[in-house]
């Protein structure tokens, strides 16, 4: 079936309508649509378009398109041209002729951009809830080894000691911004368009903010041009999905390269690792893997959207059709890596024991040092020198920092002071670092506290708009 055709003396060709169809992929859409087409009817009865029976039986037949959409063989064989249409077309089915009143005032522009903004909408939720378990995860895994020492890096090389509840808490962060960024995504996705008509503002005088509180949004779009143009909402989302993917990957690369025999200071469990068909002594990181690969992926969903609307003329082409596979896409892809995500955290075993004597062993103790000869009041530059001839004498004969001790280090500059050798243990110079933000163990058990109270304040009632 067609929404469209007197205009036309022959019918599309089978080439260009196997080439423009859309509903094999925009059928996802179908009980947005449905829903959205009940808020719709609503409103035409108000205008008087639709009798209060018309409008009963077309919410009816509604209900039993979306009941009966749950089935996936729903859909075979049709031809329609996209989920719009399809849904008409099964409402004739039931209603007959009453179907053909239900567009009236009303346009696929509009209707797609509700209907993607219902979803997306759904979408943001699972997203924020997938988020926040992830947060949940990290929590915990911090909890489990709250003293663990581990060296911190800059450029892959062992740079200062930070307790391992520190390191987890830098990706709470980034994740505790995705959760804002969905949010504020959220809200600019929660705006109802309809009423916007083709692109000039509908023809019959509809009660928009009626319509709006019927589908839960929180306000209405302000121009009708801007509706049938815009895709903002949708590259929000895909940013957003982009950088949780972002985050991810790279907590991912940190995990494989932790539980790689080189490390050894992480085990993941066997539930998310596989094996190798070849060497059987092989416990591979592919779910890892994979949640760093996916997030190419998902940063091509924005990218294509990106590119697609870039020199569209205003207001609605036909190239927005792109918008959907993209934004299908990065949701499923992002949802499924912070499962992923939080299963192999749930997993993960760690030795604190090899991490501690990286650091013991490398010289991450090297600043500590430095400021505490500032702060007994040699200047910076003279501290660092002094610190760097103590390595550098250090690497050439061998010595670890445990093997200095009180005595050898005063007798190595004067300025070095025998108590100053308790720097020697990568876990006392984390002391100094006790201020907001720092690797003190003070502030990081403030800061567990703090994150766990801010994890629990996330947590909205179950379906709220
Ligand atoms: N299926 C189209 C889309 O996803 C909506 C229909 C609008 N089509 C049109 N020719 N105006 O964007």
């Amino acid at each position: 079936m067609k929404l469209w055709g007197g205009r036309f003396e022959t019918g599309p060709s089978e080439i260009f309508e196997r080439f423009s169809g859309s509903l094999h992929f925009d059928r996802k859409l179908i009980l947005d649509d449905t829903r959205g087409s009940q808020a719709f009817a609503r409103a035409l009865a108000k205008q008087g378009i639709l009798t209060a029976e018309e409008r009963d039986s077309l919410l009816q037949a509604f209900d039993e398109i979306a009941a009966e959409a749950r089935d996936s063989k729903y859909f075979d064989g049709a031809g329609d041209e996209d989920v719009h249409t399809f849904v008409i077309r099964k409402l004739g089915e039931k209603v007959g002729s009453l179907s053909e009143k239900i567009h009236t005032g009303r346009s696929r522009n509009e209707q797609v951009s509700l209907d993607i903004r219902l979803h997306l909408r759904t979408c943001a939720d699972a997203l924020l809830d997938g988020i926040a378990e992830v947060m949940r995860a990290l929590l915990a895994l911090a909890r489990k080894y709250p003293d663990a020492v581990i060296p911190g890096y800059t450029h892959l090389r062992r740079a200062q000691a930070v307790l391992w509840p520190h390191y987890l808490l830098a990706y709470f962060e980034m994740l505790a911004r995705d959760f804002e960024r969905i949010e504020q995504t959220r809200a600019r996705i929660n705006v109802m368009p309809l009423g916007s008509g083709a692109l000039a503002g509908s023809g019959f005088d509809f009660d928009r903010q009626q319509i709006a509180r019927d589908l839960d949004f929180s306000q209405i779009s302000r121009n009708s041009m801007d509706v049938s143009a815009d895709r903002d909402f949708a590259l929000d989302f895909l940013y957003s999905c982009s950088m949780i993917m972002l985050h991810l990957s790279r907590l991912a690369e940190d995990w494989i390269l932790y539980s790689s025999e080189e490390f050894g200071w992480l085990t993941l469990g066997d539930g998310v690792t596989s094996g190798s068909s070849l060497m059987p002594q092989k416990k591979n990181p592919d779910s890892l893997e994979l949640i760093r690969g996916k997030s190419g992926r998902v940063f091509g969903d924005l990218a294509s959207l990106f590119i697609t609307m870039k020199g569209l003329p205003l207001t609605y082409n036909r190239d927005m059709q792109e918008d959907k596979e993209p934004l299908f896409d990065a949701f499923y892809q992002a949802l499924g890596s912070l499962s992923m995500a939080k299963a192999v955290a749930d997993s993960m075993t760690m030795n604190p024991a090899v991490p501690r004597a990286a650091a013991e062993e490398s010289w991450v103790v090297a600043t500590d040092l430095a400021e505490e000869l500032a702060r007994s009041g040699v200047p910076f530059h003279r501290a660092h020198q002094l610190v760097g001839q103590l390595v550098l004498d250090s690497v050439k004969s061998g010595k670890k920092p445990s093997d200095w001790d009180g005595r050898s280090l005063a007798a190595f500059a004067p300025e070095f002071q025998p108590e100053m050798a308790r720097l020697f243990s990568p876990a006392e110079g984390m002391k100094s670092r006790e201020l907001p933000g720092g690797t003190g163990p003070r502030a990081v058990a403030l800061a567990l506290n703090d994150a766990q109270d801010r994890l629990n304040a996330l947590s909205r009632p179950a379906g709220a708009p």
